[in-house]
């Protein structure tokens, strides 16, 4: 097959894009728009591979993406290009909606045209909003989105449902509960705790810290997309999740001991404005569909996430000596939504 990637050069594209060189015969085309998440080192090594081309774009870009499709023959598209971070979609929500959902809405009536055979939506458990201490999201779970992101990519992900419901088109949708591993931004929980502790910065706790995360290895996540784009039922959702929950608190307390760090560095911020309380996913329906189940236990995981960051420095530095540290002094810093975690504790 020839499958388009879409957002390659971010965290799990990236992770997603080696995962194809190394196990699969496929060729692979990733669009990016190299936004502030998208880097190109994510890739390294993967450049001059025989079975893999970059193109820098956008898919908005509606010209880009039929030309794209034609050119390359594209037989599947595996779409995660989306802006992912719930703070920045409180902060600015305009681009989520047309990253997100114009962005997804220009792929589908694309790729429908150009005939393609397959074509996952990499949506998320966001969609689904807030659990309270009890349950697990099914895939019967009716959506009640929160913050801008998770809104962007309701309607997304039911555009998807539309194009199979109204033209037959062959899209299946993963819902994944929250990543980590290698390549992930330094704005999201783990790699901006652990990076923050190795520079002796405060450890920005949102509210009480009692949230719980389902946390989900990268790779595992990755195999799961593949398993549906192969395998899944056009029209499927498929909920994906590590059976994995940890409070924030508690995760950020472990990692402070992985990296041998007492808990002194860690400050109560002031809470991301609609914040969800608990997110846990229940996973029988692709793990009895698709035979698919995590394969990395937390304690692994955990372990080879921080032993990446402990020896690619330099990666994580380099991004946090850039325009990321604007972001952070407006986030973090003295007036910032979250005042109080800017180092000068
Ligand atoms: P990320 O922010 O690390 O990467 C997003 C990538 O998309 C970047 O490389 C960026 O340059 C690219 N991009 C953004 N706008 C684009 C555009 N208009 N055209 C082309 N490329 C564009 O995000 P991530 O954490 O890797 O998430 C990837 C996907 O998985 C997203 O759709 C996200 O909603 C979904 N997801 C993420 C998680 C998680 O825990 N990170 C969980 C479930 C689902
Ligand atoms: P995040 O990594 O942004 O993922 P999501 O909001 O998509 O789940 O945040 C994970 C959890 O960590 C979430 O409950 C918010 C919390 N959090 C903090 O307490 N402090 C921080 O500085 C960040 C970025 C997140």
């Amino acid at each position: 097959m020839n499958i388009l990637v879409t957002g390659g050069a971010g965290f799990i594209g990236s992770n997603h894009v080696r995962f194809l060189l190394a196990n699969a015969e496929d060729r692979v085309v990733n669009l990016d728009l190299l936004t502030y998440a998208g880097n190109l080192e994510n890739l390294a090594g993967c450049e001059d591979h025989p079975r893999y081309r970059f193109v820098r774009g956008d898919v908005r870009d509606r010209a880009l993406v039929r030309g794209l499709l034609a050119d390359e023959g594209i037989d599947a598209v595996v779409h995660f290009a989306a802006e992912s971070h719930v703070d920045r979609s409180v902060e600015g929500p305009e681009i989520f909606v047309t990253t997100n959902v114009l962005g997804t809405e220009i792929l589908l009536e694309e790729s429908r045209a150009a005939g393609v055979q397959r074509f996952v939506m990499v949506s998320t458990d966001e969609v689904y909003g807030s659990l309270g201490s009890e349950g697990l999201f099914t895939e019967r779970t009716p959506l009640a989105p929160n913050s801008p992101y998770a809104a962007s990519k309701a309607a997304a992900d039911l555009l998807c449902r539309a194009f199979h419901h109204t033209f037959g088109f062959p899209v299946v949708v993963t819902r994944c509960s929250n990543n980590y591993g290698p390549y992930q931004f330094p704005e999201k929980l783990i790699p901006l705790m652990i990076a923050n502790a190795l520079e002796g910065k405060a450890l920005p706790v949102y509210g009480d810290g009692l949230q719980v995360r389902d946390w989900l290895f990268v790779e595992d996540h990755c195999r799961a997309v593949d398993l549906a784009l192969r395998h899944g039922r056009p029209g499927a959702v498929y909920n994906i999740g590590g059976g994995n929950e940890m409070r924030n608190l508690d995760l950020v307390k472990l990692l402070l001991d992985r990296l041998g760090l007492g808990h002194d560095l860690i400050t109560f911020v002031a809470d991301r404005p609609g914040h969800d309380r608990r997110y846990a996913i229940d996973a029988s329906c692709i793990a009895a569909e698709l035979g698919w189940a995590p394969t990395v236990d937390f304690a692994t995981g955990m372990a080879r996430t921080v032993d990446w960051y402990l020896a690619n420095r330099p990666w994580w530095e380099k991004i946090r000596s850039g325009r990321y540290t604007q972001y952070y002094a407006q986030m973090y810093g003295p007036g910032g939504r979250h005042a109080g975690a800017d180092g000068s504790r």
